[in-house]
């Protein structure tokens, strides 16, 4: 009768069914019940496909703005199915999960079972409403004979600073997956305007509220941000990898620090709430379930023969950036021994993987750049050293094992940068010695930093003093990689703004490398 009562008294739901589910441990979900407004506005999606099965994610939300996202504080049930039409004729799997009011009526299902190689087709239904139709693609079998993949990368979506058109063209290319290297919200206030690179821009859309910090902060960034149409549909068009960066927590965080000096402490009970929020957003499967403030966010995926994804966390473990991380300097520190960018246990295990790995092709999808650019205008070098550039000694740990074991194939891609960048990894840089390691691609935001430019005058400067990067572009935007035995190619697909709905999307640029080629070349 609580639950009743709560529900009239709030006057959310109109009407509700007569019966009540078995929860385990004595609890009741109320069943069937009606909505006075749609639950399901905050979209659906699926994540990390593997060869049986994927995720599949909604959250019952029908005021997506408030406290309490318009629900009952009771467990809800949802049901879910996935064909094999988007007609849902045959349906291949089918069940019920409780949407709990601890995650905010979130729901992760890994659906098992399923067909390798195929497409498939999902929704959800609550009551009486239903969601729009999911498309995934489950992986080909690990080690089975694959002859392509076309899949997209993307991130930075600061909500503020443009709309997500590059988005609602991905969607249009339905591919076989997409990777998210992160920032896929960020922390900040809502502000009318934005400092970027070409000075004080207007604000395309607002964040709501201030700076966050709790838990249902968190969560209202995340439904605003979710609430956007063309990101839905995105979700909706293909599985998603997902891993995160700096803002779904804080500006360049790492391990427990934030770069305000707040105690540790303090920052793992923001860091804990934003996990959780984090979890409770993204289609990802139960072994990244936040325990405290730590979750397991690198994971493996195999996509056949084809691919080895090695999805990486280059936050979490990471020692402080060095030199006070001020933009273009080195220092000292960033020598420093003990330096750590993965971690000793996240290393080892990505070392084991390329070590084993039979895949033509080995990718390390992460979120900051492995190229030690020099950025610094002069004979004096100088880095961003919240990358890999910053962190020398597990920099050349990580080349030098891929040359010495000759480990080949491997791609690196990246975001953070709010640019498109491709080229080579050298242990130094500034001394190239021989044939390259390995290649790296940069991908740029969807709508980070704003409508941007073709080339800033900092990257044209940057392009001529680094001999190894092959490209740069500094528009919006996301990257397509079409993948063979053969060869591997990156396609930069630009925006010309993102400032105004309805933007122009051209390829910008295509890079490929061979097979046992590590050099970057135009396509
Ligand atoms: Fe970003």
């Amino acid at each position: 009768m609580r639950s009743l009562d709560i529900l009239s008294r709030r006057g959310l739901l109109l009407g509700l069914g007569t019966g009540t589910a078995a929860m385990g441990a004595g609890r009741a979900a109320l069943a069937d019940p009606v909505f006075a407004e749609y639950p399901f506005q905050l979209g659906i999606a699926a994540g990390d496909p593997s060869s049986d099965g994927f995720v599949i994610w909604t959250r019952l939300a029908p005021r997506p703005l408030e406290i309490g996202n318009g629900m009952p504080s009771v467990p809800m049930p949802v049901k879910w199915e996935v064909a094999t039409s988007p007609g849902f004729g045959t349906i291949a799997r089918s069940g019920e999960v409780i949407a709990r009011p601890e995650l905010a009526h979130a729901v992760h299902v890994e659906v098992e079972g399923l067909e390798p190689n195929r497409e498939y087709f999902y929704r959800f239904i609550a009551g009486r409403e239903r969601t729009a139709t999911g498309r995934a693609k489950t992986a080909p079998e690990a080690g089975a004979a694959t002859a392509q993949a076309r899949f997209g990368v993307v991130g930075c979506q600061a909500y503020e600073q443009g709309f997500y058109t590059a988005h609602r063209k991905a969607a249009e290319e339905r591919l076989d997956f997409i990777y998210c290297y992160g920032d896929y919200i960020y922390e900040g206030r809502g502000n009318r305007t934005f400092n970027g690179p070409a000075g004080t821009s207007e604000n395309a859309r607002q964040h709501i509220g201030g700076e966050i910090y709790a838990l249902d902060e968190y969560r209202r960034r995340y439904a605003q941000y979710k609430m956007d149409t063309d990101l839905q549909a995105s979700h909706a068009s293909t599985a998603w990898y997902v891993t995160w960066d700096d803002h779904e927590i804080d500006n360049n965080w790492v391990s427990a620090l934030d770069q305000d000096g707040t105690p540790p402490e303090i920052f793992m009970l923001r860091q804990q709430a934003a996990m959780q929020a984090f979890y409770e957003h993204m289609p990802m499967r139960r072994s990244a379930f936040p325990r405290g403030s730590a979750t397991q966010l690198y994971r493996h995926a195999a996509w056949g023969d084809l691919l080895d994804l090695n999805l990486l966390d280059t936050r979490q473990y990471r020692t402080n950036q060095p030199c006070d991380d001020a933009w273009a300097s080195t220092c000292a520190g960033v020598s420093a021994a003990d330096a750590q960018v993965l971690g000793q246990a996240q290393e080892a295990w990505l070392y084991q993987n390329l070590d084993r790995s039979r895949a033509h092709w080995k990718v390390l999808a992460q979120q900051v750049m492995v190229m030690d650019l020099d950025r610094k205008e002069g004979p004096e070098p100088g880095y961003n050293l919240d990358t890999w550039a910053g962190y020398s000694i597990p920099r050349a740990r990580l080349l030098r094992r891929l040359k010495d074991r000759r480990i080949g194939n491997t791609i690196v891609l990246t975001g953070d940068e709010h640019q498109n960048y491709a080229g080579e990894l050298h242990l130094d840089g500034r001394n190239p010695e021989g044939a390259p390691i390995a290649s790296e691609f940069v991908t740029t935001s969807i709508s980070s930093s704003g409508d941007g430019q073709d080339q800033r005058a900092d990257g044209r400067r940057i392009q001529a003093d680094n001999s190894f990067l092959k490209f740069n572009n500094a528009q919006r935007g996301y990257v397509v990689c079409d993948v063979t035995p053969e060869r591997w190619q990156t396609e930069f697909k630009v925006l010309d703004k993102v400032s105004e709905r309805g933007g122009t999307l051209t390829t910008r640029a295509k890079f490929a490398v061979a097979s046992g080629d590590a050099r970057v070349v135009a396509a």
